[in-house]
């Protein structure tokens, strides 16, 4: 290939050729392949995005759903070009970061003190290991389906059957670290009771898959009862629901205060980077001047990007924007008008589907009987069951006509998100679910 060539002239179809023989499997991330093959795009506005044949979309993945202000948002346009003649990067502390951390810890409750990171997976990858250094036991208990990255700590249990691995690579010595459990509970209490070596709970706090199966306040309440009780480190993975369901994220909502949070996305101004949070007394940990049991710093954390200048003058922005509420109010109220006119167009095309979500996200539910369901029983594995050639035709149905989700089950909304993308979203959503219909794929009332 002629490495010369400008491949922003090139289509969809030609860059997935192309892709082929450079990239790993045609992609840079598993999910964002899409058959026959993915839409390639070069261009995102507010609440807009156009694929590289000019075609525009009604965006709500939003850079998964790390762009709650909106696609280049001007403040965050303006301190990344400020900060860029200025130089993006000195591998050196730097006041920048300072400021980020002081937002973080004015919004987050349980932010006492803040490391940064290059990434969500590296904030759980790190706060599970400062987590068992502070409970100095080895293991983890995690929760069917929940997503906390990629790292090899976290894979197992984010898909079903969730006593196996579901990656190669990954020892099986590691599944020895971490206790699968249901969201319920009695069976936390049993299992925190039954193995003393766990001293760790990490949790998604929207449920797993950012909300596609809700989790009931009452057990997050629980969570923290029961980490009390059993003097275990509570994480609240908030890499989705922080600074989204509320500029404190899930836990200021409700009042509830974990001894850990792992960010990402939106607290890094949707540029790559991410945050641990945590109690001073845990965080202290992670001081370099500190030697523990010989172990000087007590734990090991470096990573060359972190905290770098370009993604704090963004974070900084953007986090500045987030504290005034504006943006959750917005995004909250168009997306409780999607999701009460989504399900307006289920009912009228008779299909056995029932639409849902908190704050900003709405999902889907295409499932024998949803409507008959409370969602919150439906069992996990259901509401992630739909046949990937379904998945297929509604995923298709709703690009060509203009809109895109960000995933299967759903989408979010942003600050940029206004009422006149409601009408021409739901005529795409109900162009798509007729492709369904038409495709059998759905079950009718
Ligand atoms: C709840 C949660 N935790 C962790 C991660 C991993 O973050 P990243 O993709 O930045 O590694 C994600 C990513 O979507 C997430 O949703």
């Amino acid at each position: 290939m002629n490495a010369n060539v400008d491949v922003r002239s090139l289509s969809s179809r030609e860059l997935w050729e192309r892709a082929q023989i450079s990239l790993a499997g045609g992609v840079s991330h598993d999910g964002r392949f899409l058959p026959p093959y993915p839409a390639y795009f070069s261009r995102a506005r507010g609440a807009r995005k156009w694929d590289v044949e000019g075609r525009e979309y009604i965006d709500y993945a939003m850079g998964s759903a790390a762009m709650m202000l909106g696609h280049s948002h001007p403040d965050v346009v303006a301190a990344l070009v400020s900060q860029a003649s200025e130089g993006t990067f000195f591998a050196t502390v730097h006041p920048l970061e300072i400021q980020w951390a002081e937002l973080v810890q004015e919004l987050v409750p349980s932010a006492e003190r803040v490391r940064f990171v290059a990434s969500g997976t590296e904030a759980t990858m790190l706060a599970l290991r400062v987590a068992r250094a502070y409970s100095k036991r080895p293991k983890v208990l995690r929760f069917e389906g929940h997503f906390h990255g990629w790292h090899d700590y976290v894979v197992q249990g984010m898909k079903t059957p969730y006593d196996r691995i579901p990656t190669l690579g990954v020892p099986d010595c590691i599944r020895e670290t971490m206790v699968v459990c249901p969201t319920d509970a009695h069976q936390v209490e049993s299992r925190l009771k039954a193995d003393r070596q766990i001293g760790t709970v990490i949790c998604e706090v929207s449920g797993a898959n950012w909300g596609s199966v809700p989790i009931a306040d009452e057990l997050l309440r629980a969570l923290r009862t029961l980490c009390d009780r059993y003097d275990c480190v509570l994480i609240f993975d908030e890499v989705i629901t922080g600074f989204r369901w509320s500029p404190g994220g899930k836990q200021a909502l409700l009042g509830i205060k974990p001894d850990m949070t792992t960010m990402a996305k939106i607290v890094a101004g949707g540029m790559p980077g991410g945050a641990i949070g945590g109690s001073a007394e845990i965080m202290r940990l992670l001081d370099p001047r500190q030697e523990i049991e010989g172990f000087k710093p007590p734990i090991i954390h470096r990573g060359t990007f972190n905290a770098s200048p370009i993604v704090s003058a963004a974070a900084v922005a953007a986090l500045k924007v987030i504290r005034t509420g504006e943006p959750h109010r917005q995004a909250n109220r168009i997306a409780a008008q999607l999701r009460a006119g989504m399900q307006r167009v289920l009912d009228q095309l008779q299909v056995d589907a029932i639409v849902y979500g908190e704050a900003s996200t709405f999902h889907v539910y295409f499932g024998q009987h949803a409507r008959r369901s409370i969602i919150d029983q439906v069992p996990p594995d259901a509401i992630r069951s739909m046949k990937r050639d379904a998945l297929d035709v509604y995923t298709c149905g709703l690009r060509k006509r203009g809109v895109d989700f960000m995933s299967y089950t759903g989408g979010v909304t942003s600050l940029a998100h206004t009422d006149a993308d409601i009408d021409p979203t739901l005529e795409a959503f109900a162009g798509a679910v007729k492709d369904l219909i038409d495709a059998g794929k759905v079950t009718r009332l």
